[in-house]
């Protein structure tokens, strides 16, 4: 018995000032640091910026959007979730406001439409060029549909998280899928 109280002490101390919170802040300015020295990366996340118009409060969220889950464990699959339903809030929302007639059927076809992967949303992120700024593993193709499709929802998600609003994502998509999304009214 005294004996494990005596481990308990030596785990209880070790928890105490176990150096791990420090590495942690220090990673933390490092990442900082990257940002001020202007990585190819982060310069990317700001041309992005600029051609979605939107300036994130957390430029981290976009980090982790353009992060593919084959190079990090923090990755973008979350956020693309989120991504994908605010999207299909947003076309479900402006067809009934223009249309509260429209057929079940009509708003579904809309919605298939604008979710899907390899004529919809990869066609999106392929024209913002997300396959050159999308970090991925050395044996992960960007210019995969999915992959490329991935970080565009994701890119909606960030921004329904960083405002806390998830119509703020939605409307963002409308604007950038009408100025870089094919010539088609959704
Ligand atoms: C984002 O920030 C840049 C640089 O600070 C600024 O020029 C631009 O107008 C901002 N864009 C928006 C949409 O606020």
């Amino acid at each position: 018995m005294h004996f494990r109280r005596f481990i308990f002490f030596i785990f209880l101390v070790l928890n105490l000032y176990c150096p791990c919170q420090a590495q942690s802040s220090s990673i933390e300015i490092d990442d900082r640091l990257s940002v001020r020295l202007s990585s190819p990366f982060s310069i990317a996340l700001e041309t992005l910026q600029g051609l979605i118009e939107y300036n994130f409060t957390d430029i981290g969220l976009l980090r982790r959007a353009m992060t593919h889950s084959s190079y990090s464990e923090e990755n973008n699959r979350a956020l693309s979730i989120l991504g994908e339903s605010v999207i299909e809030t947003w076309v479900s929302l402006r067809q009934l406001t223009k249309d509260i007639d429209v057929s079940p059927q009509d708003l579904n076809t809309l919605i298939s439409e604008v979710s899907e992967v390899e004529t919809s949303c990869a066609v999106d992120g392929m024209k913002l060029k997300l396959q050159n700024i999308v970090r991925v593993s050395p044996k992960t193709d960007p210019s995969t549909p999915s992959v490329v499709c991935g970080a565009f929802r994701a890119m909606f998600g960030a921004i329904a998280v960083d405002t806390g609003k998830a119509d703020v994502g939605g409307s963002k998509f409308g604007s950038v899928h009408e100025k870089f999304g094919r010539a088609r009214a959704v």
